[in-house]
């Protein structure tokens, strides 16, 4: 099994859109998913609510020592792919999950603001020594600004002296991602065919791409393969 971790600590960034996002896409990829809230503010559990189907399951964290004995107990259940949905801020659950994740998710807009957000998340991400990725969201179709924030996240990385990398695709702002999420659906259910669609299973291609030059969480083995490719990918998303 793995576990991503969706972290930032601004609010707004699209933690829990892209949280729903890619566990229906590697649903639809073959996976059995379960998403882990660590959120109070319970955006995962509201959209369970609405949700028609009966997967995936989302159970609720209170607190970070609760990951130790739930993983695994997902793990022994079959469950191939777990997703936390953190709250904005540091807490000490953001950090648990950190932690027990095989790689970090870092949502950011192309905004001042959340890449300055970024910084103090990686140095979080930084000091559990996990691989990590940047995802850009809620971007224009086009606009200089998206290639401007993913070289001042590109930046973050390196003064972070971090072997990052900046996902792709860059997950536009549409109306779809949100109509989805409130009729309990995700955009890869809602509007099969549409752009953000693609864009969200492109991004899951490329979590999952990830993941598999990712060990799991108790896995003693380097991170190499992640560091290999990080500059490559820099330069693409730039
Ligand atoms: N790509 C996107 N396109 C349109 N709206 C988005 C997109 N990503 C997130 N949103 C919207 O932005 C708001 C914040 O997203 P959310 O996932 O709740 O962020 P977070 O969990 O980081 O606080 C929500 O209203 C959500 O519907
Ligand atoms: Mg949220």
């Amino acid at each position: 099994m793995h576990t991503i971790a969706l972290v930032s600590q601004k609010g707004g960034t699209g933690k829990s859109t892209l949280a729903i996002g890619l566990a229906i896409a590697a649903m639809q990829d073959g996976h059995k998913v379960c998403l882990l809230e660590a959120d109070p503010q319970g955006t995962l559990s509201n959209w369970r609510r609405r949700r028609a189907q009966a997967e995936p399951a989302v159970e609720s964290i209170q607190d970070g020592i609760e990951f130790a004995h739930r993983v695994p107990f997902l793990e022994r259940c079959g469950v191939t792919l777990t997703i936390i949905d953190t709250a904005a801020g540091v807490s000490e659950v953001a950090t648990a999950a950190i932690a027990v994740a095989d790689l970090c998710l870092i949502p950011a807009r192309p905004s001042p603001a959340d890449i300055e957000a970024a910084a103090p998340t990686l140095a979080l991400v930084r000091a559990s020594d996990k691989p990590f990725a940047f995802v850009l969201n809620q971007t224009p179709v086009r606009s200089f600004r998206v290639a401007n924030a993913a070289g001042a996240l590109s930046d973050t990385a390196i003064s972070l002296n971090a072997s990052g990398v900046l996902a792709l695709p860059y997950i536009v702002l549409r109306n779809d991602q949100q109509d989805a999420l409130g009729a309990g659906l995700a955009v890869t259910e809602y509007a099969l065919g549409g752009k953000s669609a693609d864009e969200m299973r492109g991004l899951w291609l490329w979590v999952a791409s990830r993941l598999g030059a990712v060990a799991p969480a108790d896995a003693p083995v380097e991170f190499g393969a992640v560091a290999a490719n990080s500059q490559a990918d820099l330069r693409v998303a730039g």
